[in-house]
């Protein structure tokens, strides 16, 4: 099959190969065909145990070496400091419980924001039930939070700092070298979630000046179930899992080197931000296009400068998101709106970020990649046409609000 071709089953149980118009890379990205390329001799013959002292194993150390090498150079830090994980969540589930843990004694606040993926939000609620008090900062309508609020929660308890790097379903970039800064001042470890960050722009940990870092190998074009947390050199941190000495004892379990050559074969590509270039032109244009198109009944949520260059989060106020992503047949792409029984319920970030509930329920996340093509975009804004005209039917009542959802694209 051809990128952006997926099977599905026909009736008789045959495949069917349909054409989709892939617009949702912040959900998962395709793997690379030079990922694929570098894990195949792992499949094929290097199957040994990295801790092995035989050539087998040192086969497999040594891939796995370099693996690590190839994650730290993209993240501008020394090899020893990437611990491998299973993907975004369990770095930053080791990143928030095993700071927690190991400064427990030294102090048990955290801050973090509002519009945190739930690895980190939910992370901190289970912290709650063990004694820490965690500070979820607000942001502006834009998603962006404001440092001096960031400098008037620390504590003298303050141990550790919790902001992403870029959210997830608007793109918007958060002032992480500012509130490095402050943390510094203060004494605090600062941790960011990478996961939507790495390989769409710079994020070397000694310029974004963290101590902690998580990345997830399936949001830029490595396989889903890996990913790395970057810990600088003395950062206290208690393991997750306990076992052997895996990862210098920061995560024990024999090592899946066919993940992490992945994960390092996509870490090189990604130092290669030009095609990122590329695609801020595609999303530049889709916005011009839609703007065009639909004029005030078009709204761009999320910051127009400080926001990743795939992310275009538009809603179509009085419409509901879920409705039009149902209609817009091919497309695939997010909603930060969900429907149930009539009632509407708005994603975390965009109630956070104080969208009103009529303009909210009509958001709709797509995000670009590597493979995505002028024409597709153009015949998106076609389609989004057509359903829109269609649509009285797609107008929504007044939405009530649901709270306490956490759903939200991922
Ligand atoms: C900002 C952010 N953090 C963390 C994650 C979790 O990563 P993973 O799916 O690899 O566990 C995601 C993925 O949806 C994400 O977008």
């Amino acid at each position: 099959m051809e990128q952006g071709e997926f099977a599905d089953t026909g009736r008789d149980g045959r495949a069917l190969i349909m054409r989709e118009i892939y617009l949702d890379y912040n959900a998962s990205t395709p793997i690379d065909p030079v990922v694929v390329d570098a894990m195949r001799p792992l499949l094929e013959s290097t199957f040994g145990n990295p801790s092995s002292d035989h050539s087998a194993g040192t086969a497999a150390k040594t891939a796995l070496e370099i693996a690590r090498r190839e994650v730290a150079g993209l993240l501008g830090c020394a090899a020893d400091e990437v611990v491998f994980t299973s993907g975004g969540s369990e770095a930053n589930n080791l990143a928030l419980k095993g700071v927690f843990f190991a400064l427990k004694d030294k102090g048990n606040h955290i801050v973090t924001s509002a519009i945190e993926h739930p690895a980190t939000i939910t992370t901190c609620k289970f912290l709650e039930r063990l004694g820490a008090k965690v500070t979820y900062l607000p942001v502006d309508h834009h998603g962006r939070i404001d440092p001096d609020d960031l400098r008037r929660a620390i504590t003298l308890k303050t141990i550790l700092i919790s902001i992403m790097h870029a959210n997830n379903e608007v793109g918007t970039i958060e002032p992480i070298e500012e509130i490095s800064q402050i943390a510094r001042k203060h004494g605090a470890l600062l941790h960011t979630d990478a996961a939507q960050s790495v390989g769409k722009i710079v994020t070397d940990v000694n310029i974004l000046g963290v101590d902690l870092l998580s990345m997830a190998g399936h949001k830029f074009y490595a396989p889903k179930g890996v990913g790395a947390l970057y810990v600088r050199r003395g950062t206290p941190l208690e393991p997750l899992i306990h076992g052997a000495d895996h990862e210098s004892g920061r995560r024990a379990g024999t090592e899946s080197v066919l993940l992490a050559v992945a994960l390092g074969t996509a870490s090189t590509l990604a130092r290669d931000l030009l095609p990122m270039k590329h695609v801020r032109g595609l999303r530049d244009h889709f916005w011009q296009a839609l703007h065009t198109r639909f004029t005030h009944r078009v709204v761009l949520n999320g910051h127009s400068e400080y926001r990743l260059p795939n992310t275009l989060n538009v809603a179509f106020p009085n419409h509901v998101g879920a409705d039009i992503l149902a209609r817009l047949d091919g497309v695939a792409a997010s909603t930060g709106s969900a429907c149930h029984s009539g009632r509407v319920e708005l994603s975390p970030v965009l109630k956070a970020m104080g969208i009103r509930p009529d303009v909210g329920m009509g958001a709709i996340r797509f995000s670009l990649g590597r493979y995505t093509a002028i024409e597709e975009i153009d015949a998106v804004v076609d389609r989004l046409t057509d359903v829109l005209a269609a649509g009285s039917s797609l107008n929504a009542k007044p939405p009530s609000l649901v709270e306490g959802t956490d759903r939200c694209p991922l």
